[in-house]
């Protein structure tokens, strides 16, 4: 040790030394290598804001004689090397090993004078420009923030190489997973591969990069002994998230697919663009294992998700048109077959061996087979479909974008002899299937997708016929608690009217409601493993630690709440600006006295709270109890909230369509966040323009969610009378019923989309064209075809109509009087972001208009209608099964 230590300072002693002469190494911690210099064993390059750094190392638990020049995380407690150059070449620790950038322009990893490893610029010149093995001038080596590394010529000038271009294992946050078909029959792929062991960098068994044939998905092929077999695949790309990992939208963390599958000469690259790049990686493990890696605080990795942890989401555990399912313990492989398929060969399965899988009992009626059942004629007759819920959908689809709903699409199979199966799905669309179904997997929990599977008509009958009489039956009961619903909806709207401040008693939703935000914590086993529900239950209670400020240090950082500092109010109580000791800049919200949720309850929540993470959520980052006082602290915006630009006159043009847009796409990813994919399932309940918070990219970040549940106090309590919610932005069903679900965040989403269009505030729209509400006004536009007077003029001319006109028909959609006929999250961030879907004809906004405008003009609410009221008792009722 304090040898090393010496070594290290005489190190230091001799760069200094030779700080003036030429520079043949580099001093540490330097960001960029330039031309002439070389990177000796000690030397290391750090990134501009210290992310990622570049060095020799050895694998932890690896030969120490074996060096290998890496990139490597430098904020990691663990050793954790996205990137190697030498994997196959490492050079030896006894010799004089260095790294270097030649007068040619090339790296190269050096042992003694002898060359192991460089960059082949001429091959990989991404710019045009620069034409490599010819001298290059001033090439210089840097490592970016992103863990990317480049060879670039001069300043800022043409990059000529870069390591995204040439992965290891691991995929990063602004790299890409392209395919590309454009040349005919030679394919380009990024391909990813595993290292050797964990300690051994060198080329693995296991390639990760999508499937040539263009099916939009993810495989890893496994090559042992010569042989190439699949081993795993993603499942389909279904807009949001992989059809085989349904309980993850990457797409809310900046992960999506550009290109269509659909054209097979063109270009399809995934694409994975974080906030914070170096927050997540995708890795190929070296036993064929691809885990999503998020970096915490601490330095530490935890595991987002993996695949494949159990036998059946390898590839085809059980052959084909059979599916797989975990047993219950110990998660081994269950195989049966599909409705309509019988084992091959019943004595070639005793010994669990499933790769002949399964085929048809009887032959399907189509194209010359017997007519089962005997009836009609034509493709289609005698056959009907056999549902399976839940799975992962097979391999080998057909995609049929043209297809415009599910009856199309059950259509579309049905008159084609060779269909076996069809599925659709707002993210997959319509996709068909051949006679072999390959790769079902049956997940535990209900996530997944429906195969609708193709099978002679008797197999149903009795079924149907039952099925058919349970819909008469369902359709009348739900047609009689409509109408009685609509019934009471209008009484109580009538009686709110009369006695300003009605009591309205929240009732359930259909699905699954609770109470309370505390046993939120999704029930998902293959999450990624047992394992991983332990951590998070250990998570809640004391791994993850929200820092508790004192009141002293609050009252400090706030100027002791003064009235100088303070930013706004709302109906919680009062929001300060502050600058705690570490020069932090933070936003304090104290909140009012008196409320009556226990200690525990409220220490618990906030922490729940606290782990929802995503860019587009503002960060809790601490609170502070203490006697009466609940105070919460977040990250400061700088940029304020969404509205100060929106609808103050002389800043409205600094938001530009663009701008707008990724306005709009980044609250959807929020909500998606809330509503799909954090561990809560939150429905934030008062979504509008000044709870939209713009960061200093003009990224919006959704503040306030969830807090209305905590400030609540239980449902069966007295003290219920609190603000939820703002008007104008309610959805009728919240309004009046103090019924709430995702969709009627779904209709606060559409307003604010059209608030955003329109630059109008909602609430001053009566006074506009005859009109009531902002939702009426655009409807009649829209309706009349002048969807386009819409657009705030401030940003018309350089706005992109098309685009605006789609979120607008979108908002339409989302402003529905009826919750069910709003669209749900996913669907809304898929077609916003894909402009060749085609959207369903809106319903006009009757509803809408006749309650809230006519409540508007009685006066029964406060003059100023958009800000939060409590006139109105909302029951908190917290919807989150699906
Ligand atoms: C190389 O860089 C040096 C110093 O920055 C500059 O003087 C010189 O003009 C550059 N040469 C070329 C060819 O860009
Ligand atoms: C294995 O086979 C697949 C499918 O043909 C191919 O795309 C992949 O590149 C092969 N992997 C290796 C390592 O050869
Ligand atoms: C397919 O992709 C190529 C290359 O990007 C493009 O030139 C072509 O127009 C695309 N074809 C269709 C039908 O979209
Ligand atoms: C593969 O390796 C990773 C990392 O060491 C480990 O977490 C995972 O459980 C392994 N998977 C299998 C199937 O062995
Ligand atoms: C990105 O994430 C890392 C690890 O969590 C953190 O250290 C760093 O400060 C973050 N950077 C930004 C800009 O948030
Ligand atoms: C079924 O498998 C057994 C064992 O492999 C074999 O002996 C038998 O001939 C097979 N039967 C048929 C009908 O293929
Ligand atoms: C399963 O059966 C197939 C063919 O019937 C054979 O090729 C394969 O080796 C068997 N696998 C195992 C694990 O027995
Ligand atoms: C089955 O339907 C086809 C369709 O037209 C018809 O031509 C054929 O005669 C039918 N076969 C039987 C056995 O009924
Ligand atoms: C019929 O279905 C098969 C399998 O999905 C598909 O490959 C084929 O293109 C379809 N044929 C027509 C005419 O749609």
């Amino acid at each position: 040790m304090a040898h090393a230590a010496a070594a290290a300072l005489a190190l230091l002693v001799f760069f200094c030394a030779q700080a003036r002469d030429a520079a043949v190494h580099v001093v540490d911690a330097a960001a960029t290598l330039s031309q002439g210099q070389s990177l000796g064993a000690t030397d290391k390059l750090v990134s501009a804001g210290g992310t990622f750094e570049l060095a020799f190392f050895t694998p932890t638990g690896g030969d120490p004689s074996r060096r290998y020049l890496g990139v490597m995380y430098a904020q990691s407690t663990e050793q954790t090397v996205p990137w190697v150059a030498n994997r196959d070449v490492p050079v030896s620790a006894g010799s004089a090993y260095s790294a270097t950038v030649t007068a040619a322009g090339e790296l190269q990893v050096l042992e003694g004078d002898r060359v192991v490893w460089r960059t082949d610029n001429s091959a990989t010149t991404t710019s045009p420009g620069t034409a490599g093995g010819e001298q290059a001038a001033n090439v210089t080596l840097t490592v970016l923030d992103t863990g990317n590394l480049q060879l670039a010529a001069g300043d800022g000038g043409p990059v000529i190489w870069q390591s995204f271009d040439h992965p290891a294992d691991t995929f990063l946050p602004g790299m890409s997973i392209t395919l590309d078909r454009r040349g005919g029959g030679a394919v380009r792929r990024t391909l990813f591969t595993s290292w050797r062991s964990p300690a051994d960098p060198g080329t693995g068994d296991f390639t990760l990069g999508q499937d040539p044939l263009g099916s939009a998905q993810l495989y890893i092929w496994q090559t042992t002994g010569g042989q190439n077999t699949t081993y795993w695949r993603s499942g389909q790309w279904a807009n949001t998230n992989f059809v085989g990992v349904p309980w993850r939208s990457l797409y809310v963390y900046g992960f999506k697919l550009n290109g269509d599958p659909n054209n097979g000469s063109g270009v399809m690259s995934y694409v994975f663009n974080t906030y914070n790049s170096s927050e997540y990686r995708f890795m190929l493990h070296s036993n064929g294992t691809e885990t999503c890696y998020m970096l915490l605080a601490t330095g530490d990795w935890e595991t987002v998700w993996s695949q494949p942890t159990i036998p059946c989401q390898a590839y085809n555990m059980c052959g084909a048109n059979a599916q797989c399912a975990a047993a219950a313990d110990g998660g081994q492989a269950v195989c049966t077959c599909l409705t309509g398929f019988e084992p091959r060969n019943v004595s070639e399965y005793s010994n669990g061996n499933w790769t002949q899988g399964c085929v048809r009992s009887s032959p399907l009626p189509c194209g010359g087979e017997p007519n089962v059942s005997g009836a009609g004629a034509g493709a289609g007759v005698g056959v009907g479909f056999a549902d399976l819920p839940g799975v992962k959908l097979p391999n080998f689809a057909a995609w049929g974008s043209t297809v415009g709903d599910a009856a199309a699409c059950e259509q579309s199979c049905l008159g084609n002899c060779s269909c076996g199966a069809y599925s659709y799905s707002t993210g997959t669309g319509c996709l068909t299937w051949g006679q072999d179904l390959l790769d079902i997997y049956r997940f535990p929990d209900g996530e997944g997708y429906d195969l609708q599977i193709k099978v002679p008509a008797y197999l149903l009958e009795t079924g149907s016929k039952r099925r058919r009489w349970t819909t008469v039956v369902v359709a009348v009961v739900v047609a009689v608690a409509v109408l009685a619903g609509c019934g009471l909806l209008l009484w109580k709207c009538r009686r709110r009217i009369k006695e300003k401040l009605g009591i309205v008693v929240g009732s359930e939703e259909t699905k699954a409601t609770q109470p309370s935000l505390l046993p939120l914590r999704e029930a998902r086993q293959d999450f990624s493993g047992p394992k991983q529900t332990d951590q998070e239950e250990a998570e809640g209670g004391k791994k993850f630690e929200l820092p508790i400020f004192s009141l002293e240090t609050v009252a400090a950082a706030t100027g002791d709440f003064s009235a100088d500092n303070k930013l706004g109010e709302g109906g919680f109580g009062h929001v300060y600006k502050g600058r705690l000791p570490g020069a932090e800049e933070v936003a304090v919200k104290r909140l009012s006295r008196g409320s009556v949720q226990g200690m525990e309850e409220f220490k618990n929540e906030v922490i729940l709270i606290a782990k929802l993470q995503h860019r587009n959520l503002v960060k809790l980052l601490g609170c502070c109890i203490q006697g009466e006082e609940k105070i919460l602290v977040y990250e400061y915006m700088p940029n304020k909230s969404l509205d100060g630009f929106l609808f103050d006159p002389a800043r409205r043009g600094l938001l530009d369509w663009k701008t707008r847009f990724h306005i709009i796409e980044g609250i959807a990813r929020g909500l998606l966040y809330l509503h799909r994919d954090s561990r809560l399932r939150v429905v934030h309940r008062d979504l509008k323009a000044s709870n939209i918070l713009l960061d200093h990219d003009m990224i919006p970040k959704i503040s306030d969610f969830g807090m209305a549940r905590i400030f609540g106090g239980d449902q069966n309590q007295v003290n219920t009378n609190r603000v939820v919610g703002t008007l104008g932005y309610m959805s009728p069903e919240y309004a009046m019923e103090g019924l709430f679900s995702v969709r009627s965040d779904v209709y606060s989403f559409g307003i604010l989309i059209l608030e955003i269009v329109s630059g109008q505030k909602n609430s001053s729209f009566h006074h506009m064209e005859g009109s009531l509400n902002i939702v009426g006004y655009a409807w009649q536009l829209w309706n009349a075809d002048r969807g386009e007077r819409l657009i705030d003029p401030a940003i018309l001319p350089a706005c992109s109509v098309r685009e605006a006109l789609r979120c607008v028909h979108m908002a339409l959609l989302c402003v529905q009087d009826h919750a069910c006929d709003r669209p749900d999250i996913p669907y809304v961030v898929m077609a916003l972001g894909s402009d060749s879907s085609v959207l369903p004809m809106p319903k006009p906004p009757t509803f809408t208009l006749q309650c809230t405008s006519s409540s508007d003009r009685d006066g029964i609410f406060p003059d100023k209608v958009d800000e939060s009221y409590s006139a109105c008792d909302l029951t908190v009722t917290m919807l989150h099964g699906r």
